[in-house]
C-alpha cells in the first residue's frame, strides 16, 4: 500500500506484512540528496585539519598550523552549509521512528562537532599563532565525536533508508530520466 507517492515517505509491504518505510530526501540537487554531497566537505577539511595539527606537532613549523587554521575556517563554514540541509531531510522523517531518534543524535552531535571546531578556531588567535593546548584538543575532541556521528549517518542511509529512492534498485532508471526508480524493481 503507498500512502503517498513520490518525493515523500510510503509504506511497503513485506513478506511478512512488517512494515518497511522508504524515505528520500528532500533536498535535492540532480537527483541526489544535497546533505550527503556537501558532508564530504567538512569531514574532509576538518579531518585535514587534525592531520596537520599532527604533522605540526611532529615536522614543526609555521606553515602547517596556517594549513589547519584555514582548513578548520572552511570546514566549519562548510560543516554549516552541510547542516541546514541535513536539517531539512531530518524534518521529514516520521516522528516515533528509530530513524528519527538516531537523525537527531546525529545532528545535534555533528552541531557540537562543529561548535567544538569554531571554539578552537578563535582559540588558535589567528593563521601563524602557536595554538594553545586547549585549541588542540577541542578540535580532537570534535574528530572524535565526528566518528560517532558518522557511523550514525551511515545508519540512517544504509540501515534505515533515509535519503534513499524509493525503489531503488540494481536496474533503477537514471535519477535524470524523471521516471521513479520504483518503475524496474515494480515493474510499472
Ligand atoms: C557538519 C555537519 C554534518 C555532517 C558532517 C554530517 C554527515 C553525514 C553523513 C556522513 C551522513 C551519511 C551519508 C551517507 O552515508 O551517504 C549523513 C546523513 C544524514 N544526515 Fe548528516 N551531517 C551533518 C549534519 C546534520 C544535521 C544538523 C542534521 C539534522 C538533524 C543531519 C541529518 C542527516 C540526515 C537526515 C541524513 C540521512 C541522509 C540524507 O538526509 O540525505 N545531518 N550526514
Amino acid at each position: 500500500m503507498i500512502l503517498s507517492a513520490g518525493n515523500h515517505p510510503r509504506w511497503v509491504p513485506g513478506s511478512n506484512l512488517e512494515r518497511k518505510l522508504i524515505m528520500e530526501a528532500r533536498a535535492k540537487l540532480f537527483g541526489y540528496s544535497i546533505h550527503q554531497m556537501l558532508i564530504v566537505l567538512p569531514l574532509g577539511l576538518l579531518v585535514g585539519a587534525i592531520i596537520f595539527d599532527i604533522v605540526s606537532f611532529i615536522a614543526g613549523g609555521m606553515q602547517w598550523r596556517t594549513v589547519s587554521y584555514w582548513l578548520i575556517a572552511l570546514g566549519v563554514l562548510s560543516g554549516l552549509l552541510a547542516a541546514v540541509f541535513g536539517f531539512a531531510d531530518w524534518t521529514k522523517i516520521p516522528a516515533g521512528t528509530r530513524a528519527k531518534r538516531v537523525g537527531s543524535a546525529h545532528g545535534l552531535g555533528n552541531v557540537v562537532v562543529v561548535g567544538l571546531f569554531i571554539i578552537s578556531w578563535f582559540l588558535r588567535g589567528g593563521p601563524t599563532h602557536q595554538p594553545t593546548a586547549l585549541a588542540y584538543i577541542l578540535s580532537f575532541v570534535g574528530g572524535g565525536i565526528a566518528l560517532v556521528t558518522g557511523w550514525l549517518g551511515g545508519e540512517l542511509v544504509d540501515r534505515l533508508g533515509v535519503g534513499v529512492d524509493d525503489g531503488a534498485s540494481l536496474d533503477a532508471p537514471s535519477s535524470l530520466s524523471g521516471r521513479p526508480a520504483r518503475g524496474a524493481a515494480y515493474g510499472d
